[in-house]
């Protein structure tokens, strides 16, 4: 299937700070690729490099075989890159609606805004009895809700999603890697899921990836890490592994 996301030997750091090394990634239509890793390994690095918010030192980034490298992080989004962060999703002192309507603003088409309103009632139907709430006040895993309704507003073709349950309570964390799934069912979207808890990201994933220290150590299916035995060992680096034939040795 043909790539929405595709990075060719991508250096990225922060000024003189090089965290990514040489990374080629591929993330192709209709799927749930996931990376998991755990801290400070470049995982946010990579989604900001997709979105145009780091310095890249050499390579590429591809969206629909297009190169974006040079274009900024607003021509990404209007192209369709969807993009949550990791923190600062949400404005807590604005009501659901002013949120939703914010995310929105580079949307000019009123019916298509409808549509997105439709389908994320549809998706987060708890958050319709919310609507005038202020953001702030939602518990944890509806602001997450909150936070990916924000990303779908803008109509995108693909979907960038930075730890979603970092900070949940455990049976939250389920609940909203569940429904992220179910947005990839029934929208079909595309999606870039960044997670630190590899197990339950890999339940929801098709494709895996993982990082240590700006490098892929895993690239296959996520059916096939999530069944490794050494799944552990390989996640908290006790051995490195570049190619899924040494994983099954
Ligand atoms: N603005 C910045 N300036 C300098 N270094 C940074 C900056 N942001 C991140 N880094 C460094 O880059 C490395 C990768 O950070 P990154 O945020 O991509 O990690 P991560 O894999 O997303 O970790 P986590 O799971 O904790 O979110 C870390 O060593 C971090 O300290
Ligand atoms: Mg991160």
């Amino acid at each position: 299937m043909a790539n929405i996301i595709e990075t060719k030997s991508l250096n990225v750091g922060y000024g003189p700070i090089h965290v990514i090394y040489d990374l080629d990634f591929e993330a192709p239509e209709g799927a749930v690729t996931v990376i998991v890793g755990p801290n400070g390994v470049g995982k946010t690095t990579l989604l900001k490099a997709i979105m145009g918010l780091v310095t890249v030192y050499s390579g590429q980034v591809l969206f629909k075989g297009q190169d974006v490298t040079e274009l900024p992080p607003y021509e990404r989004t209007k192209m369709g890159i969807g993009y949550m962060p990791q923190v600062g999703n949400i404005f807590s002192r604005l009501s659901v609606a002013e949120n939703l309507k914010m995310a929105a603003y580079t949307v000019d088409d009123p019916s298509l805004i409808e549509e997105k309103m439709e389908m994320i009632f549809t998706l987060f139907p708890v958050l319709k009895g919310f609507m005038h709430r202020a953001a702030g006040t939602l518990s944890g895993g509806e602001r997450q809700m909150l936070a990916e309704s924000m990303v779908l507003m803008r109509d995108p073709k693909v979907m960038l999603v930075d730890e979603p349950t970092a900070g949940l309570m455990p049976k939250l964390v389920t609940d909203v890697l569940k429904k992220l799934e179910e947005m990839a069912e029934t929208t079909g979207l595309p999606i870039i899921l960044v997670e630190q808890r590899a197990r339950r990201a890999l339940e929801v994933g098709d494709i895996a990836y993982m990082m240590r220290g700006g490098r892929f150590t895993f690239k296959g299916s996520a059916q096939e890490l999530l069944n490794h035995p050494q799944l552990t060992e390989m996640y908290l680096g006790a051995i490195e592994v570049h190619e899924l034939k040494y994983v099954r040795e």
